[in-house]
């Protein structure tokens, strides 16, 4: 009769303690991503990167389960803020990722700071966007870092006159100034410098422009997704015939799409901080895992970026022993240094900024696909416009 109670008691005990220690033993991580909308290749590629590298790491980290919650915000910023604040408040998440555009990772920013929680931008690129919370850690890049060596080859290639054209918000607008002025001060002369508006562009009458000034270049900058439309028009004004090279950024040929851009694409000379041609060990074996579990899906820039930003996540768990205090996550990803399928990559502990090899690349065939073959690099490039101001 006596030990009833204490049997009750006991499994009481267990039941209390039970509950938060399961609580406990759960991480969640929250991605937040477009997967519909003309940016839905950009989800779908992050999505496909972190869960990549779950599945080759597995699932559990310094003993805690992850718990990773995937939302599509359609591309609309309150969505976004709405998504992030439910899974901060509901979920109690630990770090949240993602981010297809830059007005989608600006939104989340105030929120993180608030919570304390670590905003991993995995693919917005508008130099600023780390500066608008301490707690933004990003692995993706930014426009200037690919857009200064551009300027610095074309300099060193002969191209002495250059249009641009951008997407009309940040990180167009990033692409503009950091190639136009680095172009500029090594003695080269922009011609015109076009902004297309970002949704629903039409760069036709832009083209026939740029044919009349007879650049010897255009650089262009549109996200990853909008480079068919692009590269479709490019070739249909007859510009890929006229001698004018195209240079830009890598975002314009995009892996994920190259093979729907097709011919027109050959010969496009661009810098990047990756490419699924990228030769290393590191690389083969993350194209090939990726490609089996995503039925032959090429990864682009987009999945690497969110690949490394769950490895960033792990990373910081591991350090912390599984605590998911913001600021000793932040801590342990500050200085973070790893070997990527892109090459070696830090966080910059000064701006959470990622250091990284810029690749120059040419798009060619390659056992008849296209590809950005790269052939030649700068390793351990800093934001340069986070330089400038420190
Ligand atoms: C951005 O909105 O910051 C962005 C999106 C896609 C890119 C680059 C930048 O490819």
């Amino acid at each position: 009769m006596k030990s009833k109670p204490l049997v009750f008691a006991t499994a009481l005990a267990a039941t209390l303690l039970a509950a938060p220690a399961f609580a406990d033993d759960t991480v969640t991580i929250g991605m937040i991503v477009p997967m519909t909308g003309p940016s839905q290749s950009t989800g779908k590629q992050e999505q496909a990167g972190a869960k990549l590298y779950m599945q080759l790491h597995g699932d559990t980290v310094a003993g805690k389960k992850i718990n990773f919650e995937i939302k599509d915000d359609t591309g609309a910023a309150d969505v976004t803020k709405r998504l992030a604040q439910e899974l901060v408040a509901n979920d109690h998440a630990a770090a949240l990722m993602g981010f297809g555009l830059t007005p989608l990772a600006l939104a989340v920013a105030p929120i993180a700071t608030e919570a304390k929680v670590p905003e991993i931008v995995t693919a917005a690129a508008t130099a600023m966007i780390t500066e608008k919370s301490p707690y933004i850690v990003r692995t993706s890049t930014t426009l200037p870092q690919a857009s200064v060596p551009m300027a610095q080859w074309a300099l060193k290639n002969g191209i002495k006159k250059v249009v641009t054209i951008v997407s009309d918000y940040g990180p167009g607008l990033d692409a503009e100034k950091w190639f136009g002025s680095a172009f500029t001060a090594g003695g080269g002369t922009i011609a015109e410098a076009i902004r297309v508006p970002l949704k629903n562009p039409d760069f036709a009458p832009f083209l026939q422009r740029v044919k009349d000034d007879a650049p010897d270049a255009v650089f262009v900058f549109v996200p990853s997704g909008f480079g068919s439309v692009f590269m479709k028009q490019f070739s249909e004004r007859g510009l890929d015939k006229s001698g004018i090279k195209l240079i830009g950024t890598g975002d314009v040929t995009d892996d994920d799409l190259l093979a729907d851009i097709g011919d027109p694409a050959l010969g496009a000379v661009t810098a990047h901080h990756y490419s699924v041609a990228h030769d290393s060990p590191e690389n083969k074996a993350f194209v090939e895992a990726f490609e089996k579990a995503n039925g032959g899906m090429r990864p682009n820039f987009m999945a690497v970026a969110a690949y490394d930003g769950m490895a960033l996540i792990y990373h910081a768990l591991e350090v912390t022993k599984g605590a998911t205090d913001g600021d000793a996550l932040l801590a342990a990803m500050k200085g973070a240094s790893w070997i990527s399928p892109r090459g070696k990559v830090t966080i910059d502990p000064e701006t959470r900024d990622i250091i990284q090899t810029i690749y120059f690349r040419k798009v060619e065939k390659v056992d008849g696909q296209l590809y950005n073959v790269e052939f030649d690099s700068i390793p351990d490039v800093k934001d340069p416009y986070k330089a400038s101001k420190h």
